[in-house]
């Protein structure tokens, strides 16, 4: 989201006034759907024990495993029926205002592409195995649905305020690259992270990054990189708790403090963080060098 360069400003050919496009989903030939075959198969024997309770619990509920690509009619059916959302396809990246309608009314937009098979670990941009794979089993999760849907219009009234700078980072460290503590350990539930066969272990394993406690205005202050592994993950103690604090903070005040603020540099550490894993950040520093 919120990265507007590729970002055309009126639906394409085809396209409806909300950006949708049907999925047609028996254009995709047997390679597409092979490529999604071969990328399930090493995520689903990677995330038993790594991603959280509430995504592995969604993948087996929707069906995730049945081979080839989803249909969406189909996966919608199963969606509606417990949470009440949807999944659409669109043609790529959609407007900001476009992205936050369809949130807010339940609608979860997907490309309708997926990678190449020479492109497994790495795109530029989201496909439907990132989309789907990574955030739909979440949708699944009653009160995750309910936080994504807040988060729309949430969306929809910080483009008044012009705070998506703020909203966008709150995306990105819960929806993106969340962390969650569970009694068992920490767990993955991000879905920049679920989708990735390098980031779901270095996420976890990994003693190069930060793991700091969320706390909303901490994340609402920090950059993040769109170019490689990230330097910090937030953990929240459980959905309930993202929801809680997000619901209930009006986040215009908030915005406007911020604005007040230094941003905080992606690998910094404030004295206020409570740190679970202080990162060497070795990784990073291995790439700069
Ligand atoms: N409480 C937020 C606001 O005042 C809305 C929101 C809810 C944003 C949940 C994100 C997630 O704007
Ligand atoms: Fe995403």
């Amino acid at each position: 989201m919120t990265d507007d360069t590729h970002v055309l400003d009126r639906p394409p050919p085809g396209a409806s006034a909300d950006w949708t496009i049907p999925q047609d989903w028996a254009h995709f030939s047997q390679e597409e759907h092979h490529v999604w075959d071969t990328l399930f198969a090493r995520q689903a024997k990677l995330l038993p024990g790594r991603a959280s309770d509430a995504y592995l619990r969604g993948l087996d509920v929707l069906k995730l495993s049945k081979p080839g690509i989803p249909d969406f009619e189909e996966l919608s059916d199963r969606l509606m029926k417990l949470t009440g959302w949807q999944v659409v396809a669109v043609p790529g990246l959609v407007p900001d205002a476009v992205f936050f309608d369809h949130m807010a009314n339940r609608r979860f937009v997907a490309g309708n592409f997926i990678r190449r098979a020479d492109q497994l670990d790495y795109l530029q941009e989201p496909d439907v195995f990132h989309d789907v794979f990574g955030h739909v089993p979440m949708l699944a999760d009653p009160v995750f649905a309910d936080y994504l849907a807040a988060y729309g219009r949430g969306g929809q009234r910080a483009q008044g305020l012009d705070a998506l700078k703020y909203l966008g980072r709150l995306y990105w460290y819960t929806v993106e690259f969340g962390l969650v503590a569970e009694p068992e350990g920490l767990r993955l539930y991000g879905a920049g992270i679920v989708s990735s066969f390098a980031e779901s272990r270095f996420a976890l394993d990994d003693p190069s990054p930060n793991r700091i406690a969320f706390d909303l205005e901490r994340v609402m202050r920090t950059e993040y990189r769109i170019d490689d592994f990230q330097q910090n993950y937030f953990v929240i103690p459980s959905f309930e708790d993202l929801l809680r604090v997000t619901v209930e903070t009006d986040f215009a005040p908030l915005y406007t403090k911020l604005a007040e603020m230094p941003d905080v540099p992606v690998a910094q550490i404030l004295p206020d963080d409570m740190l679970l894993t202080r990162g060497s950040q070795a990784y990073a520093l291995a790439k700069a060098s």
